[in-house]
């Protein structure tokens, strides 16, 4: 058998082992791991690089509507670019619904636009209008389609709903066979706190954390998880910034709920303290939760190193900081209430995790795997052939170098942000080259094959 490549002397890793073994490619699949591969196309050398499942990022933000004025810096061009430069081969970006607005609309126009994007992707929607026409026809359309995660929002004026609409739409996604994901802040918390802060004239970027206190998580996670409890669907509480909540969610697997947890970059390696940083620089680290402290950090790793969380996911959220629509706009100035809450991150997720976990002993590699691909393949119906390295799988690997060191820029970086919230930071891991379906779209610095993205069809499992 002729192969179209063969990927030669590098070493593989899954989320179950780590095995010298030479990977033969045909049609976009992998079609043998290990043994004689007879002749191929084409040899890539691996000797002292990791072969990997591509990354899957299953939570960034990409081309969101955002509120009047404010209008997120990627678009799926540059969002993918930086994905795949990244070392990811899926994303997966989230479908807003605007109050007022029909999901299905939304879908149609919101997946029109990811034609042409450079990693493959799929679909969240998030409901914030929970209407007899949205619940009672388009999300179980949508689901029955293959569109199997919804996300819910507990903060956010414009997107929160309140627990009757929680509810309803969790309840349709058990009736249909879908899984639920919440932002879990407390809003009516935070918006008290908040403007007892302005009042105080507290409204330089800091007070962003600390109006979002890890008690209004841990409460809204609490809330979240007994929703999901009493209508019996699976959760993923997104985005876990804490211990309180970790705790949540431990006590809650122990009652037997079904429950993805995820945690992200930005609570590892970052703090509220960055916030403060001087001439409204602090706006660069402004997400919701917010970064906490070094306990928390210590938590949440331990949270990693435990297997309490399934995922680990970027967060990706980009907004420019000095652009008038960005981070440090005008109206931005006056309070950090106006400052567009999320940061840039898909393409440093990786290195970060890989650094800081692989290389510093806390994770082993087998656990990378697992919490920057194949769980998230699993965890939305694109397992076995997204997420690992099997014969019958797509052959979307990463060819991992875990030698090189660099210092994080956002000057090298491919998004359409202006800055990086991990500037300077050190890394020892780089991704060298990214294949996807057997193709390389990352090789030599360069990307090879624009726009080769293809929603990845989700099976029902
Ligand atoms: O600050 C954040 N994380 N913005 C992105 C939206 C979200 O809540 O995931
Ligand atoms: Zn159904
Ligand atoms: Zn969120
Ligand atoms: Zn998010």
């Amino acid at each position: 058998m002729a192969y179209d490549l063969v990927i030669a002397n590098g070493t593989v890793a899954t989320a179950a082992d780590v095995f010298e073994a030479d990977i033969g490619i045909s049609d976009g699949r992998v079609v043998q791991i290990g043994g004689d591969m007879g002749g191929a196309t084409r040899v890539i050398d691996a000797t002292g690089r990791y072969v990997l499942p591509g990354g899957i990022d299953s939570h960034v933000h990409i081309a969101q509507p955002s509120g009047p004025g404010i209008v997120m810096a990627d678009d799926f061009d540059s969002a993918t670019r930086s994905a795949a430069f990244g070392g990811n081969t899926t994303v997966m970006p989230f479908c807003l619904q605007e109050r007022g607005q029909s999901l299905a609309t939304a879908f149609r126009d919101y997946r029109e636009k990811a034609t042409g994007s450079h990693v493959d992707f799929g679909f969240h929607m998030i409901v914030t209008d929970p209407t007899p026409q949205v619940l009672g026809q388009e999300l179980p359309a949508l689901i029955e389609e293959g569109q199997r995660s919804v996300k819910v929002f507990m903060t956010y004026e414009a997107m929160r709903m309140d627990d009757a609409g929680i509810l309803a739409t969790m309840d349709v996604a058990r009736r249909h066979g879908a899984k639920v994901m919440v932002h879990c802040e407390n809003e009516d918390v935070i918006a008290f706190l908040a403007a007892r802060a302005a009042e105080a004239g507290d409204v330089a970027p800091r007070a962003h954390a600390t109006t979002r206190p890890v008690a209004a998580e841990r409460e809204a996670t609490h809330r979240a998880l007994t929703l999901a409890e009493v209508v019996d669907v699976p959760i993923v509480i997104v985005h876990v910034s804490n211990g309180a909540a970790i705790d949540e969610i431990a006590r809650a697997r122990s009652r037997g709920i079904d429950i993805t947890a995820e945690t992200c970059p930005q609570y590892l390696v970052l703090e509220a303290d960055d916030l403060a940083r001087d001439n409204w620089e602090g706006a660069k680290f402004v997400c919701s939760p917010p970064p906490r402290d070094t306990t928390e950090q210590k938590n949440c790793w331990r949270g990693l190193e435990t297997g309490l969380f399934d995922l680990f996911s970027s967060d990706h959220c980009p907004f420019r900081y000095e652009d008038d629509q960005g981070k440090r706009n005008p109206a931005g100035l006056r309070s950090f209430r106006h400052i567009p809450n999320g940061i840039p991150g898909v393409e440093t997720r990786l290195p970060i995790l890989f650094s800081e976990g692989v290389m510093k002993g806390r994770i082993d590699l087998t656990r990378f795997v697992a919490l920057t691909s194949t769980n998230h393949a699993r965890a939305y119906d694109m397992y076995p052939r997204k997420g690992t390295i099997a014969v019958g799988a797509d052959a979307d690997i990463t060819i991992w170098d875990p030698q090189v060191r660099k210092s994080i820029r956002h000057a090298d970086l491919h998004d359409a942000a202006d800055y990086s919230p991990y500037e300077g930071f050190e890394v020892q891991g780089w991704p060298e080259t990214v294949i996807l379906r057997g193709k390389p779209v990352v090789e030599d610095g360069k990307l090879t094959a624009p726009g080769a993205g293809r929603e990845v069809p989700r099976a029902a499992t």
